[in-house]
């Protein structure tokens, strides 16, 4: 079969992106699957690259940019939003376009807005083309934390407190909005973590210790988002499991445990790519403790009505008791990412991994 695997795109994630599309270019079996790869330049762009995932690194605490491995400079290639007629072309400016040939399956690679998030699902089913992980729906779900919330709790899922400031309500009354936040914070205790609603790999979140830096970290947070949320922080361990679907259904993997880094207040985005110490696969965990997370990760899954893989992280409270932070639809799979680390110490080698992907997209 002929996959497209395509990253990059217009998301603050769009290097980590690459860093994890790099890892499954050089995992993918080749004398089984056809490889394209596609990258979305961060204006939106769809470029052949080159097949060369040792570019798709981190170097000198800089992830890569699809710019840098573009093809060409001009055009782009072209997914046909036809299921009839599924030629994919390559089409620039004053030439005749080049024929790519049908793709069978799509490897949306992408993490965040226009990518992760229900988008690119949307295209890919109007084409017809079968594609890796989930579905518009749960992809949405994914993406939003405050929808993702509601759907936890309407199933049961135990979140923890968090306060939801929708664009309108900061943009006609400030004054009430951070009111609303004061109060929760009165209710809760400083610190609190502000995060955008629709974003990833912790970019955009501030924790924030006292009043004097709120409006700092709202601000912060808009720039990724209007929509923003505020978390009580969550004193305990941090816990993750992998979900992936087998032929008979969702399983959960050992869980992971994040350690603290030191030089980091919290799990940010240096900390998870560039500072990151190694999780501990499998977490020790008491095993009721492990069975309980497997239950509410595969329970998670099924909530957002999820297909083929997702990461659900959790914090273990310091009253024992677990509390969903969210589910990840397409989560890194950089070498250091914890959601393939978690399968190879459940038995799912990295290139096992990636096959049963792509086949039960292909099922
Ligand atoms: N959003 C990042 C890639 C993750 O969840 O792994
Ligand atoms: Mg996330």
């Amino acid at each position: 079969p002929r996959v497209a695997v395509v990253f990059g795109g217009r998301s603050s994630e769009h290097g980590i992106s690459m860093v994890t599309a790099g890892a499954v270019l050089r995992a993918i079996d080749r004398t089984k699957y056809d490889v394209l790869p596609i990258g979305i330049t961060r204006e939106g762009r769809w470029v052949l690259t080159a097949d060369e995932p040792e570019r798709m690194a981190i170097t000198e605490r800089r992830t890569p940019d699809v710019e840098e491995l573009a093809e060409s400079s001009e055009g782009g290639v072209i997914l046909p939003v036809d299921p009839a007629n599924r030629e994919v072309v390559y089409s620039e400016p004053g030439s005749v376009p080049k024929a790519l040939g049908e793709v069978d399956v799509v490897f949306p690679m992408l993490h965040g807005p226009y990518g992760e998030d229900g988008t690119l699902q949307g295209l890919l089913e109007l084409s017809g083309v079968p594609y890796v992980g989930s579905g518009v729906l749960a992809s949405a779900v994914g993406q939003d934390k405050e929808y993702m919330k509601r759907v936890f709790i309407s199933f049961g899922l135990p979140v923890g407190p968090y306060v939801v400031i929708r664009p309108r309500e900061w943009e006609l009354d400030e004054s009430t909005a951070r009111k609303k936040i004061i109060d929760f914070a009165g209710e809760h205790g400083w610190p609190l973590f502000v995060k955008p609603a629709r974003a990833g790999s912790s970019i955009g979140i501030t924790k924030v210790d006292d009043l004097s830096g709120l409006d700092e970290a709202i601000a912060a947070a808009r720039q990724h988002d209007p929509k923003f949320l505020v978390e009580a922080l969550l004193r305990g361990r941090e816990i993750e499991c992998g979900v992936l679907e087998f032929e008979d259904g969702p399983r959960a993997s050992v869980p992971a445990e994040i350690p603290p880094v030191q030089s980091h207040d919290y799990y940010d985005f240096e900390a998870k790519y560039i500072d990151s110490a190694p999780g501990l696969v499998p977490a020790p965990l008491t095993p009721e403790q492990t069975a309980e997370v497997r239950r509410l990760a595969v329970e998670a899954f099924d909530a957002a009505s999820c297909e083929g893989l997702v990461r659900a992280d959790f914090f273990l409270t310091e009253d024992g008791t677990f509390v969903i932070n969210e589910i990840n639809t397409m989560p890194g799979f950089t070498p250091i990412s914890m959601y393939p680390q978690m399968w190879e110490a459940t038995g799912v080698p990295y290139p096992e991994l990636v096959d049963r992907l792509i086949q039960a997209a292909l099922r």
